[in-house]
C-alpha cells in the first residue's frame, strides 16, 4: 500500500478491478457487435477506468474527454453542473458510450446525458464503474456497471479526496474523510 494521508480500508483489489474491467469489455464488444464506439471519458476520474475499459473493447473507438464541476462540499454533489472542458470530435449519428467513475446522486450524469443529446448521437448509452446506490436523487439509466455499494466516501483508481490518491491501484474507503 502507497503512502496515504488517511486511514483507508480497502474496497476492490487491483485484481478484482481488472477482472471486472475486462468482463465489461466483453459485454461492450458484445452488445455494440463490432459498430463503432464514441467514447466520453468523464474527467478526471474516470481517466485511469477509460484507459483500461477501452484496450478490452474490441470495437472502433474513439476516446473524447469532458471535464464537469459540480457544485457542493467536498464529499457529495449540489445539482448544479457546469462544462469546464468540453468534447471536441464530432459524434452526430454515433453510438455515444460515458464512461464514468462513480454514480452517487446522479446529477451529474442527468446534465451529461440531456447536454450530449443536442448532438443527436444514434444512441447514448453509460458505463460507470461504482453505482453508489444510498444517495441517489434522480435516475439515470446506467447500462453497464462494475461494482455497486450503499455508501462511503472512495478513492484510488482514477478518484481523488481533495486531487489525492488518484494514483492507487486499488479502490480503497475513507474511514474519516
Ligand atoms: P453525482 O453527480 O452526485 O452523481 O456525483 C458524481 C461525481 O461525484 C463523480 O463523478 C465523482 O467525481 C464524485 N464522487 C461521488 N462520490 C465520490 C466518492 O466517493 N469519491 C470521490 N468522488 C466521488
Ligand atoms: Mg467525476
Amino acid at each position: 500500500m502507497k503512502a496515504a494521508m488517511h486511514e483507508l480500508r480497502l474496497l476492490f483489489s487491483e485484481e478484482e478491478i481488472a477482472k471486472r474491467v475486462a468482463e465489461l469489455g466483453r459485454q461492450i464488444t458484445e452488445d455494440y457487435k463490432e459498430e463503432p464506439i464514441y467514447v466520453c471519458c468523464i474527467l478526471k476520474g474516470a481517466f485511469m477506468f477509460t484507459a483500461d475499459l477501452i484496450r478490452h473493447i474490441d470495437c472502433p473507438v474513439r476516446v473524447d474527454f469532458i471535464r464537469l464541476a459540480s457544485y457542493g462540499s467536498s464529499t457529495s454533489t449540489s445539482g448544479e453542473v457546469k462544462i469546464t472542458k468540453d468534447v471536441e470530435l464530432p459524434f452526430k449519428d454515433c453510438h455515444v458510450l460515458i464512461v464514468e467513475d462513480i454514480v452517487d446522486t446522479g446529477f451529474t450524469l442527468e446534465f451529461l446525458v440531456n447536454r450530449l443529446k443536442l448532438h443527436e448521437p444514434k444512441s447514448v448509452k453509460i458505463c460507470a464503474l461504482m453505482d453508489k446506490r444510498a444517495r441517489r436523487e434522480v435516475e439515470v439509466p446506467v447500462d453497464y456497471i462494475g461494482f455497486s455499494f450503499d455508501d462511503g466516501f472512495v478513492v484510488g483508481y482514477g478518484v481523488d479526496y481533495a486531487e489525492y490518491y488518484r494514483d492507487l491501484p486499488g479502490i480503497y474507503i475513507v474511514e474519516n474523510p
